[in-house]
């Protein structure tokens, strides 16, 4: 989904363009690709020790409003039990992105869907 930066509250544009958690993870404990149904992809990388999520990186091909979400999702994840990690929402995201545009109130889910089948893949390893 097309979408102009500028358009975006300025909160938004700094997180989109100085994301922390953006990026690949070499040997990662868990990780997953979604594609959802807009076409975009959502990659997440997990780095869990002792059941505690100590490292996150995302990656996607998708829109502004994605890499946001994205970013979110990780912060929130960092640092977390996984328990803790799978019950962290999409609503929670949308809650913190209050200037997130209604066209893309999919881009919640997409980014945790992606983080919890990363977490279901590290749990189906141990
Ligand atoms: Fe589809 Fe963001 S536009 S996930």
């Amino acid at each position: 989904m097309e979408d102009n930066l500028n358009s975006y509250p300025k909160e938004l544009q700094v997180l989109v363009k100085h994301p922390q958690y953006f990026g690949r993870m070499n040997a990662p404990d868990g990780a997953a690709v979604l594609k959802g149904l807009c076409g975009d992809e959502m990659e997440f990388y997990l780095d869990i020790e002792d059941r505690i999520i100590q490292d996150v990186k995302f990656f996607t091909n998708g829109c502004e409003a994605t890499i946001a979400c994205g970013e979110i999702a990780a912060r929130l994840a960092k640092g977390r039990s996984i328990d803790s990690a799978l019950g962290i929402s999409p609503k929670q995201v949308k809650d913190i992105l209050k200037a997130l545009p209604a066209e893309h109130s999919h881009c919640p889910i997409l980014a945790i869907s992606t983080l919890y089948r990363a977490i279901a893949d590290y749990l189906l390893k141990v």
